[in-house]
């Protein structure tokens, strides 16, 4: 065999038995690559954007986690690499850029072509309901649709001047809890998680935010040290993935905090079962309990075919949020408690 060849055959034998869900993606290595050549060739932020497309593309990233397409990654990294702002004009997209600025894109590509790292911790940055939040490998990287409604101020279900005490359940970063209390200016919101490596990223975006005095942060396995008062508002994007749709997950999935962020056992429903049969305890006689159950959707009324889950049709894309008033939550207790988990 040829000298060349055979490096080539070895590549091939490593992504087969190294490559997992990743598929057979060795031409775009970019270990392989030469960044210097490469910054050689691409001068300005169009030629490294279109580059960081074609690569995405091939490598067959996975965009669930926040930005939707290559186009949007690439994009998005570029000009967080060059300290740049998210609405920087095209009209600049043609400057040349200097061989430091084009290497510091080129290792942000890098990072997210060879191990499918996902952008926002590769930045350690999210954005969601419009606000920028820090995120690392502690927190899941924000992307509820619930956003949506939040910046809606939940109206189709609740009077915003009732609305005085917020619950953001399972919380992560706090991006929820914070684009709650956004949304809702005079409100106290508590947000709680179980994960004390969480909490200490929700304390960052709290500072970073200047909610000290209006975000109490809780940490509390559900309920069990969620203080004794009553809620308007309990929200709650949960873990909610059932066994077999772990193992379907991309390579990019590997970097969250899964087993804690994303596992809900067989069903999927481990996690929204115990907050269905409590939250009432916790709701005002008018409260609302906002949950996204995503994909598990099927499953939870498959369970609770006689409880009147609301499901929330999204302007915007996504699926799987329901919304249960107080009463309903009341109504439906007995059932709550009937059913048993596989
Ligand atoms: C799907 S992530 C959502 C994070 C955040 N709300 C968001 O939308 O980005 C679920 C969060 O629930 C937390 N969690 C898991 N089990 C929990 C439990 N029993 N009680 C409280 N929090 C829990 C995890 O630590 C994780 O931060």
């Amino acid at each position: 065999m040829e000298a060349g060849m055979e490096v080539i055959f070895d590549m091939l034998i490593h992504v087969r038995t190294h490559s997992g869900r990743r598929g057979l993606n060795i031409v775009y290595n970019t270990a392989m690559l030469d960044k210097r050549e490469i910054a050689n060739d691409l001068v300005t932020l169009r030629d490294l954007i279109r580059w960081g497309i074609s690569q995405f593309n091939a490598a067959e990233l996975s965009f669930v986690q926040g930005m939707p397409t290559a186009i949007d990654e690439a994009v998005y990294l570029c000009l967080s690499a060059l300290h740049l702002p998210p609405d920087f004009s095209v009209e600049y997209f043609d400057c040349v850029l200097t061989v430091d600025e084009r290497l510091h894109v080129l290792n942000f590509f890098q990072q997210r072509i060879e191990d499918h790292k996902p952008s926002a911790y590769i930045t350690n940055e999210a954005w969601f309901s419009g606000l920028s939040f820090y995120v690392d490998q502690r927190v899941l990287i924000p992307r509820s649709p619930m956003a949506e409604i939040i910046q809606q101020q939940f109206s189709l279900w609740i009077s915003a001047d009732q609305v005085n005490n917020i619950l953001d359940l399972c919380t992560g970063s706090a991006c929820i809890a914070i684009a709650c209390a956004y949304a809702f200016e005079d409100a106290q919101v508590d947000a709680s998680d179980v994960s004390s490596e969480a909490l200490a990223v929700a304390e960052i975006n709290r500072k970073n935010h200047g909610l000290e005095d209006r975000l109490a942060l809780i940490e509390s396995d559900l309920f069990s040290s969620i203080p004794d008062k009553r809620y308007d508002i309990i929200i709650s994007n949960p873990p909610y993935v059932s066994s077999h749709e772990m193992q379907q997950l991309p390579a990019e999935f590997d970097f969250e905090p899964g087993s804690l962020a994303l596992a809900a056992g067989e069903a999927g429903l481990d996690i929204v079962l115990p907050m269905l049969q409590q939250a009432g305890d916790y709701l005002s006689d008018d409260g609302i309990l906002v949950v996204e159950v995503g994909y598990s959707k099927p499953a939870l009324e498959k369970l609770l075919p006689e409880v009147p889950f609301f499901w929330v049709d999204f302007e915007f894309g996504g699926d799987g949020v329901f919304v249960l008033t107080a009463k309903q939550l009341e109504a439906h207790q007995d059932d709550f408690r009937r059913v048993k988990l596989l």
